[in-house]
């Protein structure tokens, strides 16, 4: 099923699932991480046919980005579509920072990181108090039109910082926390990304682990961000997961990934992975399309979090 789709205003296209790095040499957020283990999971999942990887100099402050540019060494690089976020300044104690001259800096240090010399996708990862959106973004357009970057992103933008990032309808892909358990962005973001042909990608599509099924009710305190209720609530909506899953000899993660995908305000699908294992079953709902019977069932199950 090789479904591209297009980001944005940009010439990139993608398939809809991809791989979340934030687990690949992201010492510094998850502290008992093995490298061998991150370049295990970038090489299975281009292996597996996985294409686009996402990653950020936060994640290990520049050590995600080394690992993934090793392992594309030996692979066709025009196949890939790498996407990679900064906006923590090191020289400033890690102070979010979207001025100009930290933008360019950043996008180059990414690219000799990546051993790459375009970025397919480059976000702002974070905003910052005092740049004006729509001239980071100018910054960001110009490194497109240099070619140094395909496409510009912005994420965890509130809406109006986004609206004023996209003054000049310049963004083409926003990054954002959403899941079936967090669903806030159906409500605003999504309307707005529509009208502006803004390609959207979840951060979190698994909250975590929490929608791999491996979790039941004793783990609620893992998840302090629900309530107990809530808790539970997940675990039997999880239930009906399961029952989908086990019809179509397939793992919870995988009918959830699936759910992504068919989702149509859903660009790319970035799962994370710890181990190389976890990425090649979550690989697999590539081939999965849900029935829109399941696709509605899943969506009515959690539609406490819309
Ligand atoms: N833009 C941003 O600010 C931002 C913020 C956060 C994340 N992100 C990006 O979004 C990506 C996705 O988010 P995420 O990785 O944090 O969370 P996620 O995709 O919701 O969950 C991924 C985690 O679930 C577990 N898992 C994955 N597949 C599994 C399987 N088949 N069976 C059992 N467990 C499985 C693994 O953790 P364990 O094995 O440890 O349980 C994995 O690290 C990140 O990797 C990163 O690239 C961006």
């Amino acid at each position: 099923m090789e479904n591209l789709i297009k980001i944005g205003k940009s010439e990139v296209t993608s398939k809809k699932i991809g791989l979340g790095t934030n687990k690949v040499g992201g010492h510094n957020i998850f502290p008992d991480l093995k490298d061998e283990d991150g370049y295990a999971v970038v090489k299975e999942a281009i292996d597996q046919g996985i294409t686009t990887l996402d990653t950020a100099y936060m994640y290990g402050n520049g050590r995600s980005e080394e690992i993934i540019g090793d392992v594309i060494q030996n692979y066709d690089r025009q196949k890939l579509i790498i996407a990679t976020k900064a906006a923590q300044n090191p020289e400033k104690d890690g102070q979010v920072d979207n001025s100009p001259e930290f933008l360019k800096k950043s996008v180059d240090l990414a690219l000799k990181r990546l051993k790459t010399d375009y970025l397919d996708i480059f976000y702002i990862h974070f905003p910052d108090e005092t740049t004006h959106k729509d001239e980071a973004v100018k910054t960001l357009a110009e490194f497109k039109k240099a070619g140094k970057i395909k496409a510009i992103g912005v994420s965890n933008f509130s809406l109006e910082q986004l609206q004023e990032a996209n003054k000049d309808g310049l963004v083409d892909i926003v990054e954002d926390n959403y899941s079936l358990v967090h669903r806030d962005a159906e409500k605003e973001l999504f309307p707005y990304l529509r009208k502006n042909d803004i390609s959207f990608v979840p951060y979190f599509p698994l909250a975590s682990g929490l929608l791999t099924g491996k979790y039941g009710v004793a783990d609620a305190k893992k998840f302090d961000q629900f309530t107990k209720a809530q808790f539970s609530d997940i675990i039997a909506a999880l239930g009906v997961v399961h029952k989908i899953a086990n019809k179509l000899d397939a793992t919870v993660a995988q009918v959830m990934i699936a759910w992504y995908m068919k989702n149509p305000d859903i660009s790319i699908v970035i799962p994370g992975a710890r181990k190389a294992a976890q990425v090649d079953q979550n690989a697999k709902a590539m081939n999965l399309e849900l029935r829109n019977s399941d696709y509605h069932a899943i969506d009515e199950a959690f539609s406490e979090f819309a």
